[in-house]
């Protein structure tokens, strides 16, 4: 059988065979179907890309029905119980694991990027005490580019690698005096001595002592959290990067549309979405009246659904159980029984099992972010830290695939035919 698509347009009775490659054919393949006194061919009209490729890659793989997620080949489950952030870093950038003396390179060269310029401190000085750390995060990572003009020359590998360096190194320091500029404390510059996780929590926690020690199974959770986030293919964030990039910015500029991108509730706010949900709940014997709102439309149950897993999101399930240990060393929390409630009774009400909606990676991430102290308001800001790695794998690649291009979308146009101008004082 050959691996062709035969499309008869029956406008014109023309026949084309679309060559099938990769489980995908060629969208432009269908330009050539053109009826008379049209203006274009055929095009295909796919709203928020529900079924359109964008891109070939080899980065991160997803089976929505079976719950699978691959980065690089490696199962989610291994590499968040065998590999540390900045490992799973390395792999996502580079492709495959690194030797010895490439983490400790890629370690060195991150651990010395972890300073921001001290001009930095002082715009963020200049927000409003209340103001989103989202909101700061995205102004911050946009300005950095006009630190590292260098940056623009993305076609140069040193320069790639040194902003790569620089944005998944700085990305803790920036969310970090995003945090105490809200609190107004001083801000904690890095501690190169710490893991990546642990330095991360000296910058938001350490007071007056002279050395900040994280617990090990608080540092260790986290380091688990920034491996599940830290890539997870064509997301709206990731298509912005792409997007953006494709302009040809330099990569600070198409991370900062990246990370706006990830703020809206639907996408990174979502588990500060699900940790305000539950407090609106307030207590389990009000769980099932909250699930017949969900399901008579008043509102969505936050933390459930995903465009692509119709299954349980496999980070979702390593997520749950790290809730389960962090909440052993920090204390239990009446919120978490609250989730744990909706969980139940969502995956065996018939609404949410025929609409495939299952745990996402933000049910259970808000809570465990709120046991190691850290306020809803910084929950996104925390899925951007490691996300960075992911988006700059896909900048990259996205920049080195010869077929791609500035990214431009077709439209569907319904609006006016040509009418000419009536002045103002005719209307
Ligand atoms: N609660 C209740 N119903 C839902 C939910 C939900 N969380 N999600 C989807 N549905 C329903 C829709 O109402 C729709 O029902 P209908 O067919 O009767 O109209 C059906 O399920 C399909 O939903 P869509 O909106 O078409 O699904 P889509 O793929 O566009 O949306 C999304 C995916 C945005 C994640 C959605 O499930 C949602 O809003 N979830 C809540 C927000 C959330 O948790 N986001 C985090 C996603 S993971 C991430 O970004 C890291």
């Amino acid at each position: 059988m050959p691996d062709t698509l035969t499309i008869t347009d029956n406008r014109t009775g023309t026949t084309i065979d679309i060559p099938i490659e990769n489980g995908a054919i060629r969208a432009t393949a269908f330009e050539e179907l053109r009826a008379p006194d049209t203006e274009h061919g055929l095009m295909l009209y796919d709203p928020a890309f529900m079924n359109t490729a964008s891109c070939k890659s080899r980065i991160t793989f997803i089976d929505g029905d079976r719950g699978i997620l691959l980065y690089r080949g490696y199962p989610i489950e291994q590499l968040a119980e065998h590999s540390t952030y900045l490992e799973t870093a390395y792999l996502l950038v580079h492709g495959e694991l690194p030797t010895a003396s490439q983490a400790e390179e890629w370690n060195r060269e991150i651990t010395h990027h972890t300073l921001i310029h001290e001009n930095v401190k002082q715009f963020i000085d200049g927000f409003h005490h209340d103001a989103h750390p989202m909101g700061i995060l995205v102004s911050t990572v946009g300005a950095l580019s006009t630190f590292y003009p260098d940056a623009t020359q993305i076609y140069d590998e040193a320069q790639r690698r040194i902003s790569i360096y620089r944005l998944i190194a700085k990305m803790p320091t920036l969310a970090a005096f995003a945090y105490r500029h809200s609190l107004g404390l001083p801000y904690n510059y890095p501690d190169n001595d710490l893991s990546f996780p642990g330095n991360f929590l000296s910058m938001l926690f350490k007071m007056v002592e002279l050395k900040y020690e994280p617990a090990p199974e608080i540092e260790h959770a986290l380091d688990v959290l920034f491996i599940l986030h830290a890539d997870h293919e064509q997301n709206c964030s990731t298509n912005a990067m792409r997007s953006v990039g494709s302009s040809h910015p330099d990569p600070y500029t198409a991370t900062a549309a990246a990370v706006a991108a990830l703020y809206g509730p639907l996408h990174g706010g979502a588990n500060e979405a699900v940790v305000r949900m539950i407090g609106r709940i307030g207590s389990i014997d009000r769980v099932p009246e909250f699930i017949e709102g969900v399901k008579a439309g008043k509102e969505r149950l936050m933390g459930f659904g995903h465009r692509v897993y119709k299954n349980y999101d496999p980070r979702a399930k390593v997520i749950k159980q790290m809730a389960d240990q962090v909440l052993g060393v920090t204390g239990t929390s009446a919120e978490l029984d609250i989730a744990r409630e909706l969980e139940k009774i969502a995956l065996e009400d018939e609404y949410f099992v025929s609409r495939k909606l299952y745990p996402n990676v933000d049910f259970y991430s808000g809570f465990i972010y709120r046991a190691l102290g850290i306020p809803v308001d910084m929950f996104p800001v925390l899925f951007a830290i490691p996300r960075v790695s992911g988006w700059l794998s896909q900048w990259e690649e996205s920049l080195l695939d010869k077929e791609q291009k500035i990214a431009r979308p077709r439209q569907v146009y319904l609006g006016s035919a040509r009418r000419d101008y009536v002045p103002l004082g005719s209307r």
